[in-house]
C-alpha cells in the first residue's frame, strides 16, 4: 500500500523583523546575517499565539469534515503545558471527532519526523483512516544572543493517508541516536541553550554517517537523487551538509543539487527556524520554487538536536500540484507586516500571565489564546 503525505499546510505569524535591521541593532555586518547565516526576516509571533494556535492555523487550511481522521500528533518542543498535548487543544478548536488519539510528540526538530513515522504505521494497520501531524514552534534563543538570527516561528500540517497525493514514503529509512550536548531547554527556559558550532558539527556528522548507511542499505548513490531537503535551522546549515558531498561527485551533479537545494530554502529564509517544521517547509519550499518532476525521488534529511538524525527517501506524486494550494501558501508570506527591532523586543519580553490575553479587536489571525484563568489556556476561534 502507498502510504504518504496528501496534503500540506504551512502558517507563519503575520509580524517580522528585517535581518539587515536586526544586524544593525546588533551592531553586527549585515552581510554576516543575510550571507554568512543566510536570513532575510524572522518571524515574530504575536502575545496571543502559541504552538497551538499555530498549529490550528496550519491544520484548518488542510482538513474537511470528510477526512476520516483517526489519529492527531504534534511534534513540537514549544509544548504550552507539561500534561496536556497541544494535540488535545486542537479537538475544539478544529472541530475534530471525538473517536481520534491525539497526543504530542518531542525530540527537538526531529518531532514531526517522528510523528510521520508513526503516522505511516496508523495507516498501514487502518488504511481507511488518515493521520493528522503538525508541526508548530516558536525558535527561541534571546535578545542579543548569537542564537538570535536564527529564531523564527510557525507550524506545517500534514495530512498523511493511503494513496496520497504528494509525498510518497519509500520505505527506505536510516535513522540514529547519540545522547548529545548540543542544544537543549531545560523545564524553567523559554530560550533555548546552544552550543552552536559543535551543534553544526554534530549536524553535519550525523548527515555524513547517515548518508554512508544510506548508500550501504539501499544500494545506492547520489545519482539517485536530484534533490536533497535538509532540516533548515538557518539557510547556510544544511549547505554545510551538502558540501560534504563535492569532492566525491561531478561538479554538475553537485551545482544541480545546490540549485535545488537554493529553491527548498527560498521560504525559511523569510520566517527563520520553525524547528521541528523546517524540514517540511524545505519540501514545500521545493514543491513551489523549484522544478520537481513527477515520480521524483527525493532525499529527506531530518534533525533534531540531542541528537536524532533520520535520512530517507520519498516520491513526489504526479498529481502534487492540484493538491498543494500554492497561491494560499504564498500569501502566507506576503501578507505580513515588518515592525522594528524595538517592537519586537517588546513583543518578546512579554509574558503572559493570568487575565486577558489580547483585545479580540486587536486579533489579526483566526486561532488565539483569550484568556488564562486560574493558570488554564482558554483559546477561541474567531467567527468570521
Ligand atoms: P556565530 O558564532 O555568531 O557566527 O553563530 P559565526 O561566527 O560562526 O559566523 C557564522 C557564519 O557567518 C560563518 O560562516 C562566518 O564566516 C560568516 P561559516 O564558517 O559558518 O561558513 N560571516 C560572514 N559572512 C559574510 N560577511 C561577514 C561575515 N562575518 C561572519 N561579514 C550560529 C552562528 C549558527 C552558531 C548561532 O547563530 C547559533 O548558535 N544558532 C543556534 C544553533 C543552531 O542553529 N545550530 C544549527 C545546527 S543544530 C540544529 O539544526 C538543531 C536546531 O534546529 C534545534 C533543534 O533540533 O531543536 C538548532
Amino acid at each position: 500500500m502507498d502510504i504518504g503525505i496528501d496534503k500540506i499546510g504551512f502558517y507563519t505569524p503575520k509580524k517580522y523583523i528585517d535581518i539587515v535591521e536586526l544586524a544593525k541593532a546588533r551592531k553586527v555586518d549585515p552581510d554576516k546575517f543575510t550571507i554568512g547565516i543566510g536570513q532575510s526576516k524572522q518571524a515574530v509571533p504575536l502575545e496571543y499565539q502559541d504552538s497551538v494556535t499555530m498549529a490550528a492555523e496550519a491544520a484548518d487550511q488542510i482538513i474537511s469534515k470528510d477526512d476520516n481522521i483517526g489519529l492527531v500528533i504534534v511534534g513540537t518542543e514549544s509544548s504550552v503545558d507539561e500534561s496536556k498535548a497541544v494535540a488535545t487543544f486542537l479537538v475544539d478548536l478544529l472541530d475534530l471527532p471525538e473517536n481520534i488519539r491525539s497526543f504530542e510528540i518531542k525530540e527537538a526538530c526531529y518531532g514531526a519526523t517522528a510523528g510521520l513515522k508513526m503516522a505511516e504505521g496508523f495507516v498501514a494497520l487502518n488504511p481507511d483512516k488518515k493521520a493528522l501531524v503538525i508541526a508548530s514552534d516558536i525558535a527561541r534563543y534571546g535578545i542579543n544572543t548569537p542564537g538570535e538570527v536564527t529564531q523564527g516561528a510557525g507550524a506545517v500540517a500534514m495530512l498523511v493517508s493511503q494513496d496520497p497525493k504528494i509525498l510518497k514514503f519509500d520505505h527506505e529509512e536510516v535513522y540514529m541516536t547519540k545522547n548529545v550536548g548540543d542544544f537543549w531547554r531545560p523545564t524553567f527556559s523559554k530560550t533555548a541553550f546552544a552550543r552552536g558550532k559543535f551543534s553544526n558539527q554534530i549536524y553535519v556528522e550525523f548527515f555524513s554517517e547517515l548518508w554512508k548507511k544510506y548508500q550501504n542499505d539501499f544500494n545506492q548513490s547520489v545519482d539517485d537523487f536530484d534533490t536533497m531537503l535538509f532540516h533548515v535551522p538557518y539557510t547556510k546549515m544544511g549547505m554545510k551538509a551538502l558540501k560534504t558531498l563535492k569532492d566525491q561527485i561531478d561538479p554538475d551533479k553537485f551545482d544541480s543539487l545546490s540549485k535545488n537545494y537554493q529553491s527548498s530554502v527560498q521560504m525559511g529564509r523569510e520566517v527563520g527556524n520553525l524547528y521541528t517544521g523546517s524540514l517540511y517547509l524545505a519540501l514545500i519550499s521545493y514543491l513551489i520554487n523549484g522544478d520537481p518532476k513527477d515520480n521524483e525521488k527525493i532525499l529527506l534529511f531530518s534533525y533534531g538536536s540531542g541528537a536524532v538524525g533520520e535520512l530517507y527517501s520519498a516520491t513526489i506524486q504526479p498529481e502534487f500540484k492540484n493538491n498543494l494550494d500554492s497561491e494560499k501558501i504564498k500569501k502566507v508570506l506576503k501578507n505580513r507586516e515588518k515592525i522594528s527591532i524595538s517592537e519586537y523586543e517588546n513583543i518578546f519580553n512579554e509574558s503572559p500571565a493570568n487575565g486577558y490575553i489580547t483585545r479580540d479587536t486587536d486579533v489579526l489571525d483566526k486561532f488565539y489564546l483569550r484568556e488564562i484563568k486560574e493558570s488554564e489556556r482558554l483559546y477561541k476561534k474567531m467567527d468570521h
